[in-house]
């Protein structure tokens, strides 16, 4: 038996009693004539005590040379210890150690292994076994089973069923590229790794499973973010017999339930608003609503000056900022400078100073009287002592601009609070995009999204504007799930091909496996998958979903402790048909 406890659990309740413990040395003092060592593992961290009056020479030589992170046994006895520490579980105790087995040395670690460490980010990924000894993720990797196990517990409650669908499978457009794997046995072809389990979930309630989940890894090709990965988690989900209404009941449900029982928080009702008023009101998809600072269109209270800017813009917004007059002349030059940053792209921008006697002062007060700006306060809502500020251009442009600076100064004021939660549905969203690229259509969440009812004529004349039964939720500015009301017709979605660019024999080279589907008896279904690792991550207090992976890729999507992706060699190539065709 290696240990009869674990390093969190004694306590004064064990004195005298005699104990096995195993696990790592975090670290020892050796007074010459007294050692401590700290002994740790998953559970907590254990004093062991060698001194030279009760224990042997030879044990306490062995003491001696204990270095960090040797893995070790020791049987000894609970004992009270005589300083106590009141900040660690075990505090109260230390162990008397009769018994010392070395059961593996170790290396000098690369980096300290304690909760504040002196290791930078690609070292602590390249060395992630010796990263997850540290609490910070070893905790996150504990808190991510938690809210996993609950999703779980919650929807089998719900009667869902979980079921595992192929990770080799054929391209799903999901809005990224595919990751593929050649397949031997059938010469140049190959498979795609799932963008997300899509299409077989839609079988599924066609197969009559009629409410399906699956905690599932999905790989995108795409560019890495803070809150992205290739390869990820998501929590799927798929239900038959629905409307838009009985899946947003039933994941808000789910999302009620994680915030209950993960961070304690009870929240009644998630607010909704439409895809439009998002981008109105915040000038983004997925507003972060834990503070207001909602967007004033300007362009009625403007536009009879002779300020040029103004006049010719297609819109003019501006957002009341809380304190901000407390800014001084430099920190709202900073902010211009900010906005003018090319990863903003904003011309400039305008301010006005909200005093506390109420009088005003902008930047522009050679087009603008007191009056006008006075009608400026009350279209953003600025109170005295705030600060507002004005962006103009086109709609498009401006808004995601103001959007993010919106963020930025909540974020310098401190308003967007890890432990607060604003949870929202943003519905309506339109069922397509433009792609400037392409100069074409795209689905805007993909391409088995239905139409909102009544709307598939739009498409002939203004398919920008037809709506789809697509939705997000958003927790605290971040999209952390996605869904919609699905196409389970073969007729209309060979229609949504149509427009999409494919042309018949593509959709049935591509989907006709789905479109067949359809025609024996395909349910009315709709769904929607959380981003688990997102999820996480925001419960957690964090943004950075990287924390709650445990082994994560880096930003150039490679696994630097495996050293992934890597060359394979020629006989792997020739037995996959593969010839690389490399130029340097
Ligand atoms: P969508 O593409 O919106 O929908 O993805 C669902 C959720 O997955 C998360 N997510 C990611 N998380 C980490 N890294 C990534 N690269 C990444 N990409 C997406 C987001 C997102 O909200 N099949 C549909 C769902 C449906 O219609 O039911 C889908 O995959 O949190």
């Amino acid at each position: 038996m290696y240990r009869s406890h674990n390093c969190g659990e004694l306590r004064s309740s064990h004195i005298n009693k005699e104990v096995t413990l195993a696990g790592w040395v975090q670290k020892s003092r050796d007074k010459g004539f007294i050692v401590w060592v700290d002994l740790r593992d998953r559970y907590g961290i254990t004093q062991l005590v060698f001194d030279e009056e009760r224990t042997s020479k030879e044990m306490m030589e062995k003491a001696q040379k204990l270095g960090r992170e040797f893995v070790i046994q020791v049987k000894g006895t609970v004992i009270e210890r005589a300083s106590k520490n009141p900040n660690m579980p075990t505090g109260d105790v230390e162990i008397l150690v009769s018994e010392l087995t070395v059961l593996n040395s170790a290396l000098l670690p690369p980096f300290t292994i304690e909760d504040e460490t002196d290791g930078g980010e690609e070292l602590r990924m390249k060395y992630r076994y010796l990263d997850i000894r540290r609490n910070p993720v070893k905790n996150s990797l504990m808190f991510r089973h938690k809210v996993a196990q609950e999703v779980r517990n919650y929807l089998s409650r719900e009667g869902f069923i979980e079921v595992e669908t192929p990770y080799l499978i054929k391209s799903t457009p999901e809005g990224a590229r595919d990751f593929v794997v050649p397949s031997r046995m059938n010469e140049g072809q190959f498979y795609a790794l799932p963008q997300s389990p899509q299409t077989f979930k839609q079988l599924l309630m066609v197969g009559g499973m009629d409410k399906y989940f699956q905690i599932v890894k999905c790989f995108r090709d795409e560019d890495l973010r803070a809150d992205r990965q290739p390869e990820f988690t998501q929590i799927d989900c798929e239900m038959a017999f629905v409307e838009q209404e009985d899946i947003l009941n039933a994941f808000e449900g789910l999302t009620r339930h994680l915030l209950k029982e993960v961070n304690g928080v009870e929240i009644e009702k998630f607010p909704r608003i439409t895809y439009d008023e998002a981008m109105q009101k915040y000038g983004n998809d997925k507003p972060d609503i834990r503070f207001g600072m909602e967007f004033g269109e300007l362009n009625d209270v403007t536009q009879h000056k002779d300020f040029g800017i103004f006049n010719n813009a297609e819109l003019v917004v501006g957002i009341a900022v809380p304190g901000g007059n407390n800014f001084t002349r430099k920190e709202i030059d900073q902010l211009i400078d900010w906005v003018k940053r090319p990863q903003i792209g904003a011309m400039g921008m305008v301010y006005v100073r909200c005093n506390e006697d109420g009088t005003y002062k902008s930047s522009v007060d050679k087009f603008y009287d007191e009056a006008d700006l006075a009608k400026w306060a009350e279209v953003t809502g600025a109170k005295a002592g705030d600060l507002i500020c004005v962006l103009s251009g086109n709609k498009d442009k401006v808004r995601p601009q103001l959007s993010a600076l919106r963020m930025e100064l909540a974020t310098r004021l401190g308003l967007r609070k890890p432990n607060e939660f604003a949870p929202l549905w943003v519905v309506d969203f339109p069922l397509l995009e433009w792609d400037e690229e392409t100069e074409r259509y795209h689905a805007m969440h993909h391409p088995f999204t239905s139409p909102k009812p009544g709307q598939i004529q739009l498409l002939e004349t203004n398919p920008g504007a037809v709506k789809a039964n697509a939705y997000d939720l958003v927790l605290n500015g971040n999209e952390i799930g996605g869904g919609s009301i699905r196409i389970h017709d073969k007729k209309t979605q060979a229609l949504m091909f149509d427009y999409l660019g494919f042309t018949p024999e593509e959709a049935k080279a591509q989907f006709g496996f789905l479109m067949d589907a359809f025609q024996y008896g395909a349910p009315p279904h709709g769904g929607l998958a959380f981003g688990l690792d997102r999820l996480v991550a925001i419960l957690g207090g964090q943004e950075t979903i990287r924390d709650f992976i445990a082994f994560p890729k880096n930003n150039a999507g490679r696994d630097v402790m495996i050293d992934a992706p890597a060359p394979i060699d020629d006989k792997q190539l020739a037995e996959l048909s593969l010839k690389l065709n490399i130029q340097s």
